[in-house]
């Protein structure tokens, strides 16, 4: 069967040696595979290993970034809870935070009181607020607190309460009542507290949660009179993840723990370096009992109590069998948000962090950091192998004089921790360089670009410098232009991921960012995982990592995949239109293929078209779009349209529409000066929608534009008054392929992605092993382009595992849209 289906198609493959180089990809169009099945002929070769692959090439990348942290993976239910929140003069978003932040007053049953925060007697010089509530008249008074948008508690669980308080001029009863309030105001649990007196006093209890919600209070009341005062005030779940106190968050760290991680980057990204000098992440600050902590703003626009600290990134390593990659910052600010660095004669202290960091880890407990994490609870040491020095830097002369700094006095005071540098933001990794001169272990490189820049980067690692240090994707995502999790964006990864895979003696480690985003709360998207107070969301990025992170493979195998050509590339074809964005226009001719069009009998599916003293107008300034779409389609081997058109008011330009379906989707548009008037682009819509292409480039308003498209096979160009503007050439999809093998299982696994809307058959040989199993397992990962997992339908796309027939020679259909893992067990 295969013998003869190879002789039939044998004839019209293209050889394609995936080995070599998988890149020539692809942003496909529904039009140029409409009528092309693809085929592909793999060979694995089996006795061909080339590289091993690194044992943690799949890991975490962690920052308090979306309320990762606090109100994330940090257990605590209590926002605020030691008064220590204000407003963010540099970060908008952060400018409606105070002092008293998610917490209320409560005067119930007569009872009056007066609440302020004061810092005139603090609990100790980390954690100088607390609240102060002057109760002048008894009743049941206090102040209740929200938590992160609600409380939510599980009926039956226990909850442990802790608070500093402090009496003065008190009269009455000398306990507190702590309780769990649904938002009806029935009562979840409560405990009672004894032992209020003139002192700072910690008191502690537990409440069982009489009922589940989302939508609870946790309330301090007292029914005596005087002055109270209040601090740290916390409510933890006991079932945080592996049952420790001051804990995480059971069902995310569960989450992680599924994608089967080898380690984790942390505390960040932009919050290592601040904004500003009094900003950086200073690790010793989030270390200790969590009252001496002392906090610090977040520059995503929040605030960090450091509750979850350097102690408990290692406990999360060490539950998770993670390495520990902690960042230390080198004295610089964030590039993206001011340009201040420490100065070189008070660099000292900034290095000597990095120094005790390393002792905070692995010191013995008779040392200072070491008895530090020995008295948090943790004698033996975390094994720290590697330190990151500095996070995505920017390229100047401060930060080029510091790196080494630090590089060399972590070397001589720590000469086997292996070195991980910093090659700045963006692919053409401005710093490499340095970090070459500087022979770090490895160097971090970001990139947050496009899935067409991701399905064309492949090859990324086939030429790089094997003389130069490791690489490390310590950030990466790729990002259409909704910023959404698709699955063409996730499957763009994965892609991605087989040329890594297919170059692993040069790429040591990688992992997505950001990790997590809070549905309420994110500044940044898209990321892998979302959650609430109650629910986690699997991304479809997430299930690449997955997919990846548990199939990895010790060893490549040497491979090539042979792509039968698919049909010659057709023009792109179907109805045409006429819109705008943002802008009001007026359109004086249609024509396509010179041949005149009546755009008022045209369909309009948005905006506020008419026939205007013989112009076709829109004249809905607010509408995104507003679109007018053909009823007639267009199909030959050139298709020319030429549309003169005039703005009339507006921020942009308009867009000129082809290759559309019936209802007016799929296809193309051309953005003419989309972008607030800044840029021309081709923006495809076969599945979601992405800008294929764009150019620089603005128009006039009031001034009569003469704009043509002309579609040819395979290519599309648009010309303004007669200057070619953009050339665009429709690429052929492909097959992507990565093959390795699996010592312990003997397994050899092939991931396999599909990025084009065609399925692709292919035809699998397994040569140089004796015998292969007739059966392997497959997960697959497939759905529309678009596709998305959200709190509505959290499981649209999910991997499927299933059997299928193998051999040392099968055939097996990769769905369009898909990434797919085999795993065939050979005997040799
Ligand atoms: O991952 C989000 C941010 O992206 C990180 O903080 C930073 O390193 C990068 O710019």
């Amino acid at each position: 069967m295969y013998n003869t289906l190879e002789r039939v198609r044998r004839a019209c493959f293209v050889k394609y040696n995936a080995a070599l180089a998988l890149s020539t990809l692809l942003s496909l169009t529904a039009f140029n595979l409409a009528n092309a099945e693809g085929t592909a002929e793999i060979q694995i070769f089996c006795d061909q290993p080339t590289v091993d692959l690194s044992p943690h090439l799949y890991g975490l990348f962690f920052e308090d970034i979306n309320y990762a942290a606090d109100g994330g993976l940090y257990a605590e239910l209590v926002q605020n809870r030691s008064f220590e929140y204000y407003s963010l003069t540099k970060n908008r978003r952060g400018q409606g935070l105070h002092p008293l932040y998610a917490w209320n007053m409560i005067q119930r049953r007569g009872g009056q009181v007066e609440t302020r925060v004061t810092d005139a007697e603090p609990l100790n010089p980390n954690n100088r607020n607390y609240a102060e509530l002057q109760i002048t008249k008894s009743g049941e008074v206090g102040v209740g607190n929200k938590g992160y948008d609600g409380i939510h508690l599980d009926q039956n669980a226990r909850y442990n309460v802790s608070l500093y308080a402090r009496a003065k001029s008190w009269s009455g009863d000398s306990s507190l009542t702590i309780r769990l309030e649904a938002e009806d105001g029935s009562d979840c649990g409560s405990v009672c507290l004894q032992g209020l007196d003139g002192d700072w006093k910690k008191l502690e209890g537990v409440i069982t949660a009489n009922k589940s919600t989302d939508e609870a209070s946790l309330l301090v009341i007292t029914e005596g009179e005087g002055t109270l005062h209040l601090d740290m005030v916390s409510l933890f779940p006991q079932d945080t993840y592996n049952g420790h106190k001051n804990g995480l968050r059971k069902d995310l760290v569960q989450a992680l723990k599924d994608l089967n991680p080898k380690f984790l980057r942390f505390p960040g990204g932009c919050i290592v370096h601040g904004h500003g000098l009094d900003n950086i992440y200073r690790w010793k600050d989030s270390v200790g009992d969590v009252a001496q902590r002392k906090p610090n703003w977040n520059l995503w626009g929040y605030h960090q109590t450091y509750g979850l600290g350097y102690f408990e990134y290692f406990q999360l390593c060490e539950d998770l069998k993670m390495e520990p990659l902690p960042v230390v910052p080198i004295g610089v600010g964030c590039g993206f948000r001011c340009k201040e660095f420490v100065p070189i004669d008070e660099l000292g202290p900034h290095i000597q962090d990095a120094i005790d960091l390393i002792e905070f880890a692995n010191g013995p407990v008779t040392s200072t950091w070491g008895k530090v994490r020995a008295d948090m609870g943790h004698p033996e040491p975390f094994d720290l192998k590697y330190i990151c020095l500095g996070n995505e830097e920017h390229d100047t002369p401060d930060m080029r004089q510091r790196f080494p700094l630090f590089s060399q006095a972590v070397r001589e005071a720590y000469p086997d921790i292996k070195i991980i540098g910093t090659s700045g933001l963006s692919p053409s990794i401005p710093i490499y360089d340095l970090m070459a001169r500087d022979k770090v272990y490895s160097s971090d490189e970001h990139y947050y670009m496009s899935p067409a820049w991701f399905l064309a980067n492949q090859d990324r690692f086939d030429d790089f410098d094997r003389d130069k240090p490791l690489i490390f994707v310590g950030e990466y995502a790729a990002h259409d232009t909704d910023r959404k999790n698709t699955l063409y964006s996730a499957l763009s990864e994965a892609a991605f991921l087989n040329g890594i895979e297919r170059n692993a003696d040069i790429v040591d480690m990688t992992c997505y960012a950001p990790l997590f985003g809070h549905k309420n709360h994110s500044q940044w998207n898209p990321d892998l995982i979302y959650f609430d107070k109650r629910n986690v969301i699997r991304t479809t990025n997430y299930y690449v990592q997955q997919m990846y992170g548990q199939n990895k493979g010790d060893v490549y195998l040497r491979n090539s995949v042979e792509m039968k050509a698919s049909d010659a590339p057709s023009t792109v074809s179907g109805h045409i239109g006429i819109g705008t964005w943002n802008t009001t226009i007026e359109v004086d001719k249609v024509s396509v293929n010179g041949r005149q069009l009546a755009p008022s009998k045209w369909r309009v599916s948005s905006g506020d078209y008419s026939m205007k003293e013989g112009q076709y107008v829109q004249s809905d300034g607010r509408a995104t779009p507003a679109m007018s779409i053909s009823r007639e389609a267009f199909d030959a081997e050139t298709v020319t349209i030429e549309i003169r058109a005039r703005k009339t008011s507006g921020a942009e330009g308009f867009l000129i529409r082809f290759g559309a379906d019936e209802k007016g989707e799929g296809g193309y548009w051309w953005n003419v000066a989309g972008w607030n008037n800044s840029r021309h682009g081709i923006e495809n819509f076969s599945g979601g929608s992405e800008t294929v292409q764009s150019v620089n480039g603005s128009i006039d308003a009031n001034r009569w534009y003469d704009t043509k498209v002309e579609l040819t096979p395979g290519r599309i160009r648009c010309y303004l008054d007669g200057q070619l503007i953009q050339d665009y050439t429709i690429e052929q999809a492909s097959l992507s392929l990565s093959s390795t093998f699996d010592r312990e299982s003997r397994d050899v696994i092939l991931k396999l992605v599909n990025p084009t809307s065609e399925p692709i058959q292919a035809q699998i040989n397994l040569a140089g092993t004796s015998s292969v199993a007739s059966e392997a397992s497959l997960i697959s990962l497939s759905g529309a382009k678009d596709a998305t997992n959200t709190f509505e339908h959290p499981n649209k796309v999910v991997p499927e595992k299933s059997t299928i027939s193998a051999g040392d020679e099968f055939i097996h259909t990769v769905p369009a849209f898909a990434v797919e893992i085999i795993r065939v067990k050979v005997k040799r």
